[in-house]
């Protein structure tokens, strides 16, 4: 039994259609919109292979129309491209992304899934990366084998208290240093950690079409190639007020 696991694919289509792998069923644990411009194949690919899927803080912010601040590196991507979801979701994909549950569990034969965006005490907001000692004081009361986790896009496996925590990292915004997308599979209750290329000039080139501004090409372009590792000197040029 193969369960694929994805977290984050951010309107990237094109690192979505390249992960191509098998599986008897799919988790989604939020982050579907925002960075990217290409949201809709993205939806319906969730929409039609998905078993269970929670909301993330980004697909609650497009669902509520929260206008985002322009704010500072990554935040700044998500006030230009955010208004471009709006034009193009149509009201069934907004409800959609909407009504999308916080948490919820999966159970395929003798596995249980928890799967939630962020972390249990902060469903949609808290970041969290591979820290066994916060993880486990976050831990009481959740009952299942995988917690299934996103949000931080940087990917992890932990092994605490007779529970796998597991970030698959991100599709669609690797921020590890690593430019590929990133999934996980868990396959007869053994979880691994996978990356594969993609097409970042296709990516690109969908974000240059769909009308933004030249540095947002610009910044999403050295976040895509970067693996989310933008230098001083780029944060700096990016940090200007627009
Ligand atoms: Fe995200």
């Amino acid at each position: 039994m193969r369960i694929l696991v994805l977290a984050d694919i951010h309107s990237n289509w094109a690192a979505l259609r390249a992960i191509d792998e098998e599986f008897d069923h799919c988790v989604f644990v939020g982050d579907l919109v925002d960075y990217g411009t290409n949201p809709l194949p993205c939806i319906d690919w969730v929409r039609r292979n998905v078993d269970a899927h929670v909301r993330g803080n980004h697909d609650h912010a497009v669902a509520q129309r929260v206008q985002a601040t322009s704010g500072q590196g990554f935040r700044q991507l998500a006030a230009a491209t955010r208004p471009l979801h709006w034009d193009l979701l149509d009201s069934r994909r907004m409800k959609f992304l909407g009504r999308m549950p916080v948490t919820t569990h999966f159970r395929v034969e003798e596995t249980l899934l928890y799967l939630v965006h962020a972390t249990p005490r902060d469903p949609m907001d808290e970041y969290l990366g591979p820290d066994e000692a916060a993880w486990s004081a976050r831990l009481a009361g959740i009952d299942s084998d995988f917690v299934c986790v996103g949000h931080s896009h940087v990917p992890f496996c932990l092994e605490l208290e007779g529970k796998t925590v597991l970030n698959p990292g991100s599709v669609g915004q690797p921020r590890d240093g690593d430019p590929r997308a990133s999934y996980a599979i868990i396959e007869d209750g053994r979880p691994s950690l996978h990356r594969v290329e993609y097409d970042i000039d296709e990516a690109v080139a969908q974000l240059r079409e769909s009308g933004v501004e030249d540095w947002v090409v610009e910044m999403s372009t050295n976040v895509w190639t970067s693996g989310g590792r933008l230098t001083r000197e780029q944060l700096e040029r990016y940090r200007s007020p627009r």
